[in-house]
């Protein structure tokens, strides 16, 4: 069975779809056979991974308006990245409430079609919009557990509530098994005062459950994702790289 990590934090910015990509590198240097699903209708995981939303035929959309024609096998897409494959998603995404009125049960659809997947990955990496509308529940129905990039910045530990909310409430209402898989500070700079005192805040709040690594401000990060490949692929020896890969060391430790 596929392990199912939701990459999710409501508020932008925060190095969501960053670390969905560089952690799906990392894990396939380790050999692990990874897809990667876009839920965010701003398309930068795709976009991040080297495709051309814009111009993609068929996307996540089309498996989640249940379009007969769109069997989710044939959606999914092989990057230059070995081991990882893509299921995009573009604007169109960002209709889905409009499209989807009638259907029973609309915080399942994505859980629904990943169960018809047939190609055996260790790992589906869910790449969640900064919003906490249905895409994001459609993610947290689907997910096993739920890895919180927090950026050390001002306001994170809002959105830690606001996300831990979300979560307690899938839980209670629709999936009992999620599981929070960890909190990931990120664009860590030990220069800045605050990014100092957000860290101590989280590792204080939630010890066991973050991340003992942290991913540095790292400008390959940024440069990674415009020539789309992950940082692991682009600059293996970037301390971001390297940051990505311990952190998929303490999730495989953690299996
Ligand atoms: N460790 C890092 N060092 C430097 N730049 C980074 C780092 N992580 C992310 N970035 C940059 O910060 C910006 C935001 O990152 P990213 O797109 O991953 O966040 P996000 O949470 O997915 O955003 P959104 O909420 O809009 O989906 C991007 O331009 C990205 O390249
Ligand atoms: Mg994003």
């Amino acid at each position: 069975m596929s392990k199912i990590i939701a990459i999710a934090n409501q508020k932008g910015g925060v190095g969501k779809t960053t670390t969905a990509i560089s952690l799906a590198g990392s894990l396939a240097k380790f050999n692990k056979q990874i897809l990667l699903i876009d839920m965010d209708p701003q398309g930068n995981c795709g976009r991040g991974m080297g495709l051309d939303s814009s111009i993609l035929k068929k996307t996540i959309f089309d498996v989640l308006v249940q379009d007969n024609k769109s069997d989710i096998n044939k959606i999914i897409k092989h990057t230059t990245t070995n081991n990882v494959d893509i299921i995009p998603s573009n604007l169109k995404l960002a209709t889905i409430e409009s499209k989807i009125q009638g259907i029973s049960r609309p915080f399942y659809l994505l859980r629904n079609a990943i169960e018809k997947i047939t190609k055996p990955y260790d790992y589906i990496i869910i790449d969640c919009p900064p919003s906490l509308g249905l895409l994001n529940l459609n993610a947290l129905c689907s997910a096993n557990s739920v890895l919180i990039p927090v950026q050390c910045e001002y306001y994170a530990m809002e959105a830690v509530a606001q996300i831990l909310s979300s979560i307690a409430k899938v839980q209670q209402d629709y999936n009992p098994e999620l599981d929070i898989l960890g909190f990931l500070l990120t664009m860590y700079d030990s220069r800045i005062r605050l990014a100092t005192e957000v860290t101590q805040e989280i590792r204080g709040l939630f010890k066991e459950k973050t991340f003992v690594t942290q991913i540095p401000r790292n400008a390959s990060i940024a440069e990674a994702a415009a020539v789309g490949k992950p940082i692991t692929v682009f600059r293996p020896t970037a301390s971001g790289s390297q940051a990505y890969i311990s952190l998929a060391k303490e999730i495989l430790a953690n299996e």
